[in-house]
């Protein structure tokens, strides 16, 4: 598939020197949906806001359906529509009007069936004759969502699209995600929710301090969290693992006291019953065993925090 989104070591530094962005290289495939996480201030906002032309990079290159967003800013940008991570809307402004505005902003002829359409997706219909003031704040990030997709756009960032919104809401918002990727638009979305990543994301891609740590096919990651570990708890700490435990590829805790093991669950084999013996054999004796699964929070953990280190 082609890349409708094309980001080359992309840098930012902002006044006063702090780069937000360190070379960010990124392709975003036609169609799919990226989930991209990272803590606060990792560069997510950074990022969006540079490929949205808000913020001008200080090298690199960023092109959106082949079109450079410096030298071809506004072919690049009315593919672009972008759900800020504030919620930035006109108080006193009707919805359906607010949304209407969007589309003109884009210089986009009059579409009241594609206003009404995008209207009734983000369930805003009954809403439509309503000030903005007068919303619940789940119903303003559709406002913001609704907006968004006035001027129909290709590509469209959600930046932090269900932050302080209800478990309810966030499904009723993966939903819609779910409707316009079927309708064929990029989605590339930012989250601090992992378990937001695993339901909707094709891939997910990781940032901190202004890096891309890594980007991976979902289901890759998922079958990462087939890994499981198996503790060993010895009675007594040791300084090393015996060279007799070697083909297990096992490591030893920072105490020495526990041994432990990564398994593949899906595995016909897991290898527990060798070890055990093995273990026995090298004169070792058990306290206890445990086991635990990793998860992608883990996997995310670990990578932020191997980053800082
Ligand atoms: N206008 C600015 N001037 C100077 N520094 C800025 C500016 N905007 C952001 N930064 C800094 O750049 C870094 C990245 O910020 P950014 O908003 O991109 O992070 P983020 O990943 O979106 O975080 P969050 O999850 O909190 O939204 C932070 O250290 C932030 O303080
Ligand atoms: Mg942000």
């Amino acid at each position: 598939m082609a890349a409708i989104l094309s980001i080359s070591d992309l840098r930012k530094s902002y006044e006063g020197g702090f780069e937000a962005l360190k070379g960010v290289s990124l392709d975003i495939d036609e169609g799919e949906i990226l989930a991209l996480l990272g803590p606060n201030g990792a560069g997510k906002t950074t990022l969006i806001s540079t490929v949205c032309g808000i913020i001008t990079p200080t090298s690199g290159s960023v092109r959106v359906g082949g079109h450079c967003i410096i030298e071809d800013f506004r072919a690049a940008r009315a593919l672009v529509g972008l759900v800020p991570q504030e919620i930035n809307l006109e108080p006193f402004e009707k919805v359906i009007n607010s949304v209407r505005f969007s589309r003109g902003l884009f210089g986009k002829p009059k579409n009241e069936p594609l206003i009404e359409d995008i209207l009734k997706k983000l369930s805003l219909w009954d809403k439509r004759n309503a000030q903005v003031k007068e919303l619940s704040g789940g119903m303003k990030r559709r406002v913001l969502i609704a907006k968004a997709l006035a001027h129909e756009p290709r590509v469209l960032f959600l930046d932090e699209p269900t932050a302080g919104v209800d478990v309810e809401l966030r499904k009723d918002m993966w939903e819609v995600v779910q409707e316009l990727k079927d309708g064929g638009v990029t989605i590339i979305l930012t989250t601090h929710y992992i378990e937001e990543a695993e339901a909707i994301a094709d891939r997910v891609g990781v940032i901190a301090d202004g890096q891309i740590l890594l980007v991976k096919d979902k289901d890759d990651l998922m079958a990462q969290l087939g890994q499981k570990q198996l503790c060993v708890h010895l009675s007594a700490p040791i300084k090393e693992v015996p060279s007799s435990l070697a083909t297990h590829d096992l490591e030893l805790n920072q105490e020495g006291d526990a041994l432990i093991y990564s398994y593949d669950t899906k595995a016909e084999r897991t290898g527990i019953t060798a070890l055990l013996n093995d273990v026995a054999a090298a004169g070792l004796v058990l306290a206890d065993v445990s086991t635990r699964q990793s998860s992608l929070e883990d996997i995310f953990v670990g990578l932020v925090s191997g980053e800082k280190s």
